[in-house]
């Protein structure tokens, strides 16, 4: 296990097996640090910058060798990119590159300063350096080897990251800001590896078990419905999509009370088909396995409420998730079916792939009875959202301008950027239905807009935004400070709306 520790002393007296440096591009004689480094070693990092063209830039990394001038062994130089624009985002990328070098060197103690990260015209508070450090560290380290039984290739392990601070008071404040960083990439890694594993060990039911387990331990209540109380609330949409598979469907509620008794929660509502075959309108072949993760939402909502609940959050927060899987069979619902959703709406189905917005809208439907401040549903909703925004934006649409508003400056702090589309009535005319009140298809075109609209049917008139991370959940490539994999994207997003909110 990663332990973050902090304490107050002299970085270059401490007894570790590297000093990480964070380097403004250009700027390394405003570093007071690298300035130091470089008499210490004679002019080293000169050399670095005249021989190896090292000059901060964001990507760029170097190490150093310290030739037992002080204790530590190494010094690891990383760019932070130019000083103008260097924010928190380019420390969590610094950070994660450099951590991530530290343990291919084999590397187990390592120590940061948040001077050397800090840019002093960028006004950034060290709390939230600290935070950003920590995060970016431990969200870097992240490995989902489970599987990996016989043939553990890369075995090496940081054991500790240490804060090291000249001053009391910003050991202080670092402290803090160390905390939160570690509790919310700790819930991101536990969102990932919920969404790591197969769909054949994070069923259903698997699936409410680790979520009544986690909320155990977190002083959260857990509600599992199974299929009578299902039944009995009338969530027809939700159980069509559950019909055709043998696993049985849970619907998971889970409960924080921080807030005041009576006060208004907050209602996050995550899709949760921890398998998704397409059903009767089967997907293509290829690829298909990725559709693990289409309960991605699901496992962000459940990050969320957990990162909530150790932050002690001053707020109610609801987590809902309809689990269920997708699946083609003999009892699954055809195109053409007719379903019932709880709301009363009766849905006509055109694909049976168009599945999540089923199952969300029997969940939104249920958010209203909390009376709710604001629902957020995050899913990996449509492929069209690829389409639209690459793999970089988080489709984001809404009814409260409020509440997008605060979504985007949050997602803009956290890197976890949303970007808006319309909800406008005009895109209602491709989702009616000459047979039922309403289709559970529009078609190809503005595919994330008609779900989307869709969904608006189910929220009656609470403040409501949707978060579409179809495009944005897996990464095929490693990141700074993201391996490839599951990115657990919109916990962070939700965590830092929640916290701006309190
Ligand atoms: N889970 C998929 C969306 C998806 C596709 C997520 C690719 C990530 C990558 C969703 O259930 C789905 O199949 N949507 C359909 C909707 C269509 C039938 C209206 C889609 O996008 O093709
Ligand atoms: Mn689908
Ligand atoms: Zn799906």
């Amino acid at each position: 296990m990663l332990k973050l520790t902090v304490k107050e002393g002299s970085i270059l007296r401490e007894r570790i097996d590297a000093i990480l440096i964070g380097i403004h591009e250009d700027a390394i004689e405003k570093s007071p640090l690298a300035a130091e480094v470089n008499r210490l070693l004679g002019g080293a990092i000169d050399k670095v910058i005249s021989r190896k063209g090292f000059t901060g830039k964001v990507e760029q990394i170097e190490v150093l060798e310290t030739r037992e001038n002080i204790p530590a062994g190494y010094f690891i130089l990383c760019g932070l990119g130019k000083a103008d624009k260097a924010g928190l985002e380019q420390i969590r990328q610094a950070m994660g590159r450099a951590v991530l070098r530290a343990r291919d060197m084999g590397l187990k103690r390592v120590g940061v300063t948040t001077t050397a990260f800090i840019n002093k015209t960028e006004n950034i508070a060290v709390e939230d350096a600290g935070r950003a450090m920590a995060e970016g560290a431990n969200l870097a380290l992240y490995r989902f080897s489970k599987y990996k039984v016989k043939e553990n290739s890369n075995s090496k392990n940081i054991d500790e990251i240490r804060f090291i601070e000249e001053e009391r008071k910003s050991a202080a404040a670092v402290k803090i800001g160390v905390e939160k960083g570690r509790i919310i990439a700790d819930s991101v890694n536990f969102a990932r590896d919920l969404i790591n594993h197969p769909a054949n060990d994070m069923t259903p039911t698997i699936l409410a078990e680790t979520a009544k387990k986690m909320a155990g331990a977190n002083r959260i209540k857990c509600t599992v419905l199974s299929r009578p109380q299902i039944e009995k609330l009338g969530m027809g949409a939700y159980l069509g999509v559950a019909q055709g598979s043998a696993e049985p469907l849970r619907f998971i509620i889970l409960e924080y009370n921080g807030g005041k008794k009576g006060e208004k929660p907050v209602v996050i509502v995550g899709k949760a088909i921890t398998f998704d075959s397409g059903g009767i309108s089967l997907k293509p072949a290829e690829g298909m396995g990725k559709m693990k993760y289409d309960m991605s939402g699901g496992a962000a909502t459940i990050g969320v409420l957990r990162a909530a609940s150790m932050l002690r959050l001053p707020l109610n927060i609801v987590g809902l998730l309809p689990a269920t899987e997708n699946m083609p069979s003999g009892t699954a619902i055809r195109p053409g079916d007719v379903l019932r959703s709880m709301s009363g709406r009766t849905i006509e189905i055109i694909s049976t792939d168009a599945e999540g917005r089923l199952a969300l809208s029997d969940a939104l439907f249920y958010a209203t009875r909390y009376k709710p401040r604001w629902i957020i549903d995050i899913a990996t909703l449509t492929g069209a959202c690829a389409v639209a925004l690459g793999n970089h934006a988080i489709g984001m649409l809404g009814n409260d301008k409020e509440l997008k508003d605060r979504i985007t400056a949050a997602g803009d702090k956290v890197w976890e950027r949303v970007w808006e589309m319309p909800l406008w009535d005009d895109y209602a005319e491709q989702i009616k239905s000459p047979v039922a009140d309403i289709k559970n298809s529009g078609g190809r075109e503005g595919g994330v807009i008609t779900a989307a609209i869709f969904l608006s049917k189910f929220v009656e008139d609470y403040p409501w935004v949707h978060l579409d991370i179809a495009s944005t959940e897996w990464n095929d490539k490693d990141k700074a400070y993201m391996p490839a994999g599951p990115t657990a994207i919109g916990t962070r997003l939700i965590l830092q709306l929640l916290m701006d909110a309190c």
